[in-house]
């Protein structure tokens, strides 16, 4: 008689002799912001600091040994492909890259569905980076291994949120109680999107100042009201900046705009420079999730407020936990 093999299911029983798995992210995917309470980001934030204490010490070590990530990306990537790659190695497991979908079988016309089902054949988790909302919630369904959204569309960028307020928490040492102004393009740009939901979790007002055309959406909006955090939209940045604690700066998303006049028209309207800084408060910090097209100048950079570029090493330890998290190794 032949031996029925049942499918394989998120929570693999099936493992290798001897091996224990635990923690309450094994076998998760991580697709929305909506997915975490304040309980679940504290874990987070501890495991990430162990990664941030161990890369200091050792560097390299085999907590992952032997674990395959394959990082897919249908959309250009320079920090999340490469921090992600670089958390697997780090934690000494490896990575398959396909940063080119050109050069794979999407670009003979494979669905998402069939492309993720060929991965988890070889890997054991997936990096999922998407020009479309919902599609790694798409990819989910159809995957028996974790699925990890790194950005879909206009949708969402969780692991860049996570990272944002681990920065946030590791800078200024609180989120209670904070001010948070977010600046650009708020109505395509899905790290905002993420970090603002994220931060209704806490106490905080939230600012959002943009041009008209690129208002924060209005179901965000919505969501948040329902939680009771004041939210305020401005055009202009001055009225806010002495009263912020965290000025969350973002890119012009140049790529989703149908008509490039209007892109044109507003891809200039902020500019932060260290004499519009004067205005804001000595303990302050500065963000952005890069890459920056000139709405941050260069001279801000040596000020000790400008947090972007530690903002992205934040990045590398939170990307290692929850990859040990999602594969049951911490
Ligand atoms: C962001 C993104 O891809 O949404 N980049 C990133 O992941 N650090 C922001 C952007 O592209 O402007």
């Amino acid at each position: 008689m032949a031996t029925y093999y049942p499918p394989f299911r998120k929570q693999s029983p099936y493992l290798p002799f001897g091996e224990q798995r635990t923690g309450r992210f094994y076998g998760k995917d991580i697709l929305s912001v909506k997915q975490f309470n304040r309980a679940d980001l504290e874990y987070i934030f501890g495991v990430a600091h162990e990664m941030r204490e161990m890369v200091e010490r050792i560097g390299t070590f085999d907590l992952l040994k032997g674990k395959i990530l394959a990082n897919l990306f249908y959309e250009p990537s320079t920090r999340t492909s490469s921090s992600f790659t670089a958390a697997m190695e780090r934690l000494g497991g490896s990575v398959i890259p396909i940063n080119e979908v050109r050069y794979s079988s999407v670009a003979k016309g494979e669905s998402l569905p069939d492309t993720v089902r060929t991965l988890e054949c070889y890997a054991d988790v997936i990096v999922l980076r998407h020009p479309e909302i919902g599609a790694s919630a798409l990819a989910a369904q159809y995957a028996r291994k974790p699925i990890i959204n790194a950005g879909d569309g206009v949708g969402e960028h969780p692991t860049q949120a996570l990272l944002d307020l681990f920065t946030i928490v590791s800078e200024l040492n609180q989120v209670d109680g904070l001010t948070v102004t977010m600046l650009g393009d708020l109505k395509y740009g899905r790290t905002v999107h993420s970090l603002a939901r994220l931060l209704s979790l806490y106490d905080v007002k939230l600012n959002y100042v943009s041009p008209e055309i690129l208002r924060m959406p209005a179901e965000i909006i919505q969501e948040l009201n329902e939680k009771n955090i004041v939210q305020k939209e401005f055009t202009t940045l001055d009225e806010v900046l002495p009263q912020t604690d965290v000025l969350y700066v973002t890119r012009v998303q140049k790529e989703r705009f149908e008509n490039m006049d209007e892109y044109e028209s507003v891809k200039d309207a902020y500019v932060i420079t260290p004499e519009v800084m004067r205005e804001a408060k000595d303990r302050m910090i500065v963000m952005h999730p890069l890459p920056r097209v000139g709405e941050i100048s260069m001279e801000f950079d040596n000020d000790p407020r400008a947090a972007y570029f530690r903002q992205m090493e934040y990045g590398l330890y939170v990307r290692m936990a929850l990859l040990a998290m999602v594969l049951g190794r911490a």
